[in-house]
Parts: structure tokens; C-alpha cells; sequence
């Protein structure tokens, strides 16, 4: 328990880093308002200030078809290509408007294992400015879980900030 527990980071250290990447991010998306750019530049930054996050990426809203993700920019091992809305944890989060925490992805009915290596995740739902969903960001852990109430707090500001003007969703 005690080894699993030093391989995370502790929340503060958590805190201080998420707060610092959110000031970063705003500095380099300055101006920029092409939605690729935004987030291929979001998922290499998440990517970089966390050892642990083992894929950092998004499933945006087919624009065809309205209940399918596909994937959108990433950093990690290659990640399936569709998603249905209400399959696995990202399509709950699409389906739902809500993230989803998942200590243990094998425990999660319909979890699809594009890695064996996953352990744990996180999927944040994004909107845009008008409160419409547009993607979901899906981090993926290789410890179990990875995640808590403070990377969602944190990841819904920074989604909220770079996606839909600093509005809340
Ligand atoms: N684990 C996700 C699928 C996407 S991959 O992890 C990159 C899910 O069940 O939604």
C-alpha cells in the first residue's frame, strides 16, 4: 500500500502543477483558435507534467454522425478509433455530460481496453463556448487509481478555459 501510495503524486505537489500548467497552456494558446491546434498543444502539455499519465488525449464529437467519438489529437500507445456514445468510460461521458473517475477500469461494465497496460482514468467532457459537448479528454493511468477529485476540479477549469472562453460548464 505504502509503495503504491509513493508512486503517486501527492495532492499538493498535484495542486501546484495543474495550477502552473493551466497559466502555461493560456500563455502558448494565446490568440489561437483553431480547435486541432488547441488540442494537440493541451495533451502534449498534460502529457509532459505528469510521469503518470500513460495516454493523454481526446475523442471529439464526429460532426457526421452526432453519437460516435473519434479520436482527436493524443500522446500515448495508439488508441482505438470510434467510440458510441454510452460505451466504455468514454462514451458514459459523452453520453451522461459528466466525467467519470475510474480507480479500477476492469471493475467498469463496457471499459474498452485499447492497452492492457490501463489501470485507472479519468474522462472529462468538453464544451464549447455555447455549452455544446465537443469532445471528452480521456487520461489513462498505468497505476491504479491514479485520479481524484482534484484532476477533475482541475482538468474542467483548464477545459473550460482553452475550450469554452473560461465559461463553466
Ligand atoms: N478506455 C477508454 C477507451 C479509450 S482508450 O483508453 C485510449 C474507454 O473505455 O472509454
Amino acid at each position: 500500500m505504502a509503495e503504491a501510495f509513493n508512486d503517486l503524486v501527492l495532492p499538493t505537489e498535484k495542486v501546484a502543477r495543474y495550477a502552473a500548467l493551466v497559466e502555461e497552456v493560456a500563455a502558448v494558446l494565446e490568440g489561437e483558435p483553431n480547435l486541432t491546434a488547441k488540442m494537440a498543444t493541451v495533451a502534449s502539455m498534460l502529457a509532459s507534467s505528469f510521469d503518470h499519465f500513460f495516454w493523454t488525449g481526446f475523442y471529439v464529437v464526429d460532426p457526421d454522425k452526432h453519437d460516435e467519438l473519434v479520436v482527436g489529437p493524443y500522446q500515448g500507445s495508439l488508441g482505438c478509433m470510434r467510440i458510441a456514445f454510452g460505451r466504455g468510460v468514454c462514451g458514459t461521458a459523452a453520453a451522461t455530460g459528466r466525467s467519470q473517475v475510474v480507480d479500477d477500469v476492469h471493475a467498469f461494465p463496457g471499459h474498452i481496453a485499447c492497452d492492457a497496460r490501463s489501470a485507472s482514468e479519468i474522462v472529462v467532457p468538453v464544451f464549447d463556448a455555447e455549452g455544446t459537448l465537443i469532445a471528452v479528454l480521456d487520461i489513462d493511468s498505468e497505476q491504479p487509481a491514479a485520479f481524484d477529485g482534484n484532476d477533475d476540479l482541475w482538468l474542467k477549469t483548464l477545459m473550460a478555459q482553452v475550450f469554452a472562453d473560461g465559461r463553466p460548464a
